[in-house]
């Protein structure tokens, strides 16, 4: 049984294959339209979302598919104590493949185990979001043409943003790739993650408050929201959300062939201005997680076959 629970399940070929598979896709969707039929997705989602469930469902509806589940804690029997394994055990007898987010880290792993149909992680709390890097890097991949020799600044909540941890994991096993990590003190880096993927690695890193500072040096930018919902306090969120603000005027000190990136939602971070730049691609990307998330399915199925 095959599932996507970190981004690391997946070896450098595989992941190859489905970027091949989603540009195919993107190229040729008329081929696909019937690639699903009869096969049901179930998005189960204990966290709110806009994108990872709307995609995954759209994807699952462009292959022909069918999809069914809930998209809040609140509307399924968890509100009445039931476990995620029993949760899973069931809707394994009624869909062919599972998406879920969770609010606990280790929640998708702990549903792949009970559960008896490929299960996909769709962010689990502030630790992984496999999906959203499979996106990112069909995004780098068309915008750069490659992933080796790139520098990339991750810049804002690098503590709580598993969006962050995921991507620095896939892009650490790529050949000259440099870090920069742009965050406040507070909310910098775990150490869990910079020593296995970038320490171990001896891959050159440079960790710093100051955007401004390495805008110029930068092929991507990756930039993120400040994670009210994780945060202990309401103080401190209102303290930093808006410690880093990417505005045209910013912008001016960047390269021209720049491409910034953002998993959104988005809140104050990056500037409305900036949004009609050349080099503003979260909206590129955002739409890139639909074929990216059909590639998946289309492979976790066939796996499963
Ligand atoms: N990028 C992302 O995970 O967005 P949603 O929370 O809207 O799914």
């Amino acid at each position: 049984m095959k599932h996507l629970i970190d981004i690391l399940d997946l070896s450098v070929g595989e992941i190859d294959e489905l970027i091949e598979l989603a540009e195919s896709i993107i190229a040729h969707p008329e081929n696909y339209r019937e690639s699903c039929k009869y096969k049901k997705l179930a998005t189960l989602f204990f966290e709110p979302s806009t994108r990872t469930r709307l995609s995954f469902e759209a994807a699952m509806l462009e292959l022909g598919g069918s999809v069914l589940g809930f998209s809040e804690a609140q509307s399924s029997s968890a509100s009445k104590g039931e476990s995620v394994s029993d949760t899973v055990a069931v809707v394994s007898g009624y869909a062919d493949i599972i998406a879920m987010r969770h609010p606990k880290e280790g929640a998708p792993l702990v549903a792949s185990m009970h559960a008896s149909v490929p299960v996909i992680n769709a962010g689990d709390g502030g630790h992984n979001h496999p999906t959203q890097t499979l996106t990112d890097l069909l995004t780098i991949k068309r915008e750069k043409g490659h992933f080796d020799h790139l520098t990339i600044g991750l810049c804002g909540d690098l503590k709580f943003g598993r969006t962050v941890h995921s991507l620095i994991a896939a892009m650490s096993r790529y050949a000259d790739v440099r870090f920069y990590l742009i965050s406040p003190e507070e909310l910098k880096l775990p150490s869990y993650v910079k020593t296995a993927y970038i320490k171990d690695k001896k891959i050159p890193y440079i960790q710093t408050t100051s955007l401004e500072s390495c805008i110029s040096e930068l092929d991507v930018l990756y930039m993120t929201r400040v994670q009210r919902e994780r945060f202990f306090n309401e103080e401190d969120y209102i303290r930093l959300k808006d410690y880093f603000i990417l505005t045209p005027e910013k912008m001016t000190l960047a390269k021209e062939d720049l491409c910034v990136m953002h998993p959104l939602p988005r809140v104050n971070e990056i500037s409305t201005a900036v949004d009609s730049d050349p080099r503003a691609c979260y909206f590129k990307q955002a739409r890139y997680g639909k074929f990216i998330r059909m590639a998946l399915i289309l492979k976790l199925l066939e796996a499963n076959a």
